[in-house]
């Protein structure tokens, strides 16, 4: 027993987990399959993708990799990947190489030195979306996006509705084009763009995103290094984990917790009942 426990230790010491590398995880927690598109998409397999329920899929971005990652939903595509979806649509094409149709929740990273990464619903929202660092060396890393649904709260006058179900909920710039809502004009700047109503409904659903233009302080994460976990349809408060190079990597479990369910991992590993842990 003894030897077992020094050569795990040693095996332990030699494949420590590395600090982060921009490694994307992505997580579908809802209740139906998604279709996240990400643009630039090359790495993420070609920019977009189906994702069924309980399913997640694993990248690893470019260096300096700067871009979006959202969730559309209620998509039909056919074999050539041409079709149409509910929301989030990048014109009929499964694989994304522009924008998605607003309103969607939108996930946008910065992987310069220090990684800047938000959760928007700037352009209105569709999925509840949860960024979660792993891996991480320093900075405010802490969990982006929401704790709630949107779309059971949003105004009605905002709601998008497909068979008078709420699939979404656009931003009131999106609806009311005003100056205000827009934070234009003599709105432009942080000092007079100020939350309104429908803002903090915004910010009630998902507290850490950006509710409206310059709701930055609250918004805008940092990172020096690290790896991501992008969740549909959780919140910050669930424990998030990524299977990634033979390595369980969970997240709000930087100390001793971790390093414990990495060498159970490790050990349950070793007897090749790993994905019993998975489960
Ligand atoms: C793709 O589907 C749309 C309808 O969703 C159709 O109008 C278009 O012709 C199709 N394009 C191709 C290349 O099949
Ligand atoms: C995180 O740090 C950045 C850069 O220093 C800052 O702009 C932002 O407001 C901070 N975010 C939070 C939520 O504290």
């Amino acid at each position: 027993m003894r030897t077992l426990w020094i050569a795990l230790l040693l095996l332990f010491s030699g494949a420590k987990p590395s600090e982060g590398a921009g490694v994307f995880t992505i997580v579908n927690e809802c209740k139906t399959t998604i279709w996240p598109g990400i643009i630039p998409g090359d790495s993420f397999n070609g920019g977009g993708f189906a994702l069924k329920q309980g399913q997640s899929v694993v990248f690893k971005a470019p260096v300096g990799w700067s871009g979006r990652i959202w969730g559309r939903t209620g998509c039909n595509f056919d074999r050539n990947g041409n079709g149409s979806c509910q929301t989030g649509r990048c014109g009929s094409s499964l694989k994304c190489s522009g924008s998605g149709e607003t309103p969607a929740t939108l996930a946008e990273f910065t992987l310069t030195a220090l990684n800047f990464y938000d959760v928007s619903l700037v352009d209105g929202f569709n999925l509840p979306v949860v960024v979660t660092p792993v891996n991480a060396q320093g900075g405010n890393c802490s969990s982006a996006g929401c704790d709630g649904d949107l779309r059971r709260t949003c105004p009605s006058e905002l709601a998008v509705r497909v068979d008078r179900e709420t699939v979404a909920c656009r931003s009131a710039c999106d609806v009311f084009d005003t100056d205000q809502y827009c934070c234009r004009g003599v709105f432009g700047n942080a000092a007079t763009c100020q939350p309104t109503y429908y803002s903090k409904t915004f910010k009630t659903a998902c507290p850490a995103a950006y509710s409206y233009a310059y709701d930055d302080p609250s918004s805008i994460f940092t990172c020096s290094q690290a790896d991501y976990i992008v969740t549909f349809c959780s919140n910050r408060k669930n424990r998030v984990c990524s299977y990634h190079d033979n390595r369980l990597t969970c997240s709000g479990t930087e100390g001793g917790a971790s390093a414990r369910k990495w060498l159970m991992a490790t050990v349950l590993g070793l007897w090749g009942l790993l994905p019993l842990v998975l489960l």
